[in-house]
């Protein structure tokens, strides 16, 4: 469970101009729920996202996974924690040109703490298939739709058994029937695997995905909509 109680994150523009681009956000991500997070351009929600990944030091307030206070470990712990908890598709291109399909689904595990073991390029292969890509495991990222690349990041995402799954505007870049497909994919994942997922889009239109949303307005949480029982 991530847990960010009052949460806020400034930025400084210099000449003493500063953007409060997160304003005292108190968020509970509970396990298991598929929260969806909407709100126009600048509202936040990226840096949100950050926040939650312990990948962006908040200004004030606390970030907890698990109980564990993220920002009183230190760089090594934290990486660690994130690398054991937390899967990331972020807005593609993030695959590298120059590997293969199953090459870049393996990439997590080289920075894994148990690296590569027996085991590795037969769970790739299985997420490889799990997405729907089995006949392009030694295809490279240009060889592939922008749907298909979207479901080799989401493969990679779930390579070292994340309980969370973190998702920035994934399907942006696709046009309606992939983004379809692809948020379909994001649905049976939540499903099979009780994993938690928390996903920015810019449509509200996805937002029945979700078990819960939340709407963002200048750094701050507007709305928030149960979902579940909808
Ligand atoms: N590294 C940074 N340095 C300075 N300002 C930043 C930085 N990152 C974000 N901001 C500012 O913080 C605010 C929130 O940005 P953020 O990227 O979180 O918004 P967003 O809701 O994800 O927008 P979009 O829908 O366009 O992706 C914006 O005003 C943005 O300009
Ligand atoms: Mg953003």
């Amino acid at each position: 469970m991530i847990l960010l109680s009052d949460v806020s994150k400034t930025y400084e523009l210099g000449q003493d101009r500063t953007v409060k681009a997160v304003a005292d956000v108190t968020l509970e991500v509970r396990d298991g729920e598929f929260l969806v997070i909407t709100g126009r351009s600048g509202s936040g929600k990226t840096t949100l996202l950050n926040l939650a990944a312990g990948l962006t030091r908040p200004t004030s307030g606390t970030v907890t996974l698990d109980g564990v206070d993220v920002w009183s470990l230190t760089d090594n712990q934290r990486a660690a924690l994130r690398g054991r908890k937390i899967g990331f598709a972020f807005q593609f291109p993030s695959l590298l040109p120059s590997l293969t399909v199953l090459e870049n689904v393996l990439l997590p595990t080289l920075f894994a703490p148990n690296g590569e073991d027996d085991g590795t390029t037969d769970r790739a292969m299985e997420l490889i298939a799990d997405v729907g890509l089995s006949e392009k495991v030694r295809a490279y990222p240009r060889q592939l739709s922008a749907g298909q690349q979207q479901r080799v990041v989401i493969a990679r995402a779930l390579m070292n058994r994340p309980e969370v799954l973190l998702a920035d505007e994934p399907t942006s870049d696709l046009d309606e029937h992939t983004e379809t497909e692809v948020m379909d994919l994001f649905r049976a994942i939540h499903r099979s695997r009780g994993i938690t997922i928390m996903m920015v889009t810019h449509s509200s239109d996805l937002v029945h995905y979700g078990t819960r949303s939340i709407a963002m307005a200048s750094g701050q949480v507007v709305a928030e909509r149960d979902l579940a029982h909808a």
